[in-house]
């Protein structure tokens, strides 16, 4: 028996694609998308108009013919961005958005901010201009449980930044807990990302029985009772609430270290997971609205014209364990279920 569902063409509004031989390597498993909110965090970051434009470049020829993924650029927040140039990307065209890390919060976050007043002539340069922030949500104060670092930021530093600079438009970017899913739900101005892995895993995934590296990203998947809350905030049809897969792939030798670091690879069998996921709470017709609607309507975009099918078949669909990318491996999450939801885009 098999059980079509025909979507908007979706987005992913939080994607790592890198660059290099990397960006080669991962472009093809997302150019299938509509547009993706790219993350500006290579070596050495993506801080200017300029360079952002220049990315997007490598990115377009990274992708393969017929590809229909539209890059939607971001720029990474420094204490000495100038917000001309900010405002200037923007109205050309060039970027969508702005990405915050606090410094040291995650991978290649060292140019990242310190002092958030740093900032404030940028942030406020954007709320003019309605460009959206995109927040990395977790303190990075050595005092504070990794565990508890986004609930920590949500009082520490993401109210604080909202009340300073009203009219900013924010996204909570790949929410763990459910106090952040509490805080958007209660507030005006506010959406938030939430990825494919933590709808699926909690942190036994990464500790229990043995480690297991590639299971562990930022912000670090929470007990389970945050993912319930993630799952219930992604499939109530809440349209604050949309997909950003931050799929970040690195390669295995750096996952699998005695410091491994921190990504999952989903780009390759995302949505047949989230399909899975909405099914599994009786909430396939808001799938569509997670994946193709919500995201654009937060952005103030239209949302895409043409269509994708799914379908659902009694056999899995079958997705490699592994890509190469130069002369390194780079593993494809493992959902820990079957997969029976197939693309099928012959647009
Ligand atoms: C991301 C990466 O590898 O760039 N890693 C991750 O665990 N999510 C960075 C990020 O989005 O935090
Ligand atoms: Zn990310």
């Amino acid at each position: 028996m098999s059980e079509y569902l025909t979507l908007r063409r979706p987005d992913d509004w939080h994607l790592h694609l890198r660059d290099g031989e990397m960006l080669t390597a991962v472009a093809p498993a997302s150019a299938r998308l509509g547009r993706a909110i790219i993350m500006p965090n290579l070596v050495p970051p993506v801080v200017t108009g300029a360079e952002a434009e220049a990315y997007r470049g490598r990115i377009r020829a990274a992708l393969p013919d017929g590809a229909t993924l539209r890059p939607l650029m971001t720029l990474y927040l420094t204490e000495t961005t100038d917000p001309a140039d900010v405002v200037a990307a923007h109205s050309a065209g060039i970027i969508a958005a702005v990405k915050l890390y606090p410094a040291g919060a995650t991978t290649n976050s060292a140019s990242g901010v310190r002092d958030f007043d740093r900032v404030r002539p940028v942030l406020e340069a954007m709320a003019e201009a309605g460009i959206p922030l995109c927040l990395h949500g977790e303190v990075t104060d050595p005092q504070v449980d990794i565990f508890d670092r986004e609930a920590v930021f949500i009082d520490r530093v993401l109210d604080p930044v909202r009340r300073a600079t009203p009219g900013l438009r924010v996204v909570l970017e790949h929410v763990t807990t459910s106090d952040g899913v509490d805080y958007v739900r209660a507030n005006e101005g506010i959406g938030a990302t939430i990825t494919t892995h933590h709808l699926v895993i909690n942190r036994n995934a990464i500790l229990a029985g043995g480690i297991r590296p590639h299971y562990y990203c930022l912000p670090v998947a929470k007990r389970e009772s945050h993912r319930l809350a993630l799952v219930e905030a992604a499939t109530s049809g809440d349209p604050r609430f949309f997909s950003g897969t931050d799929s970040a792939p690195h390669p295995d030798s750096a996952k699998e270290s005695a410091c491994g670091c921190a990504g999952c690879f989903t780009a390759p069998n995302w949505l047949p997971i989230v399909a899975q996921v909405f099914q599994d709470e009786g909430a396939l017709d808001r799938l569509e609205g997670f994946v193709s609607l919500n995201g654009p309507a937060f952005y103030g975009m239209p949302p895409n014209e043409d269509r994708i099918t799914l379908r659902r078949r009694d056999r899995a669909a079958a997705f490699p364990t592994h890509i190469t990318a130069g002369g390194e491996t780079v593993t494809v999450f493992d959902p820990g279920f079957p997969l029976h939801w197939h693309v099928e885009d012959d647009a």
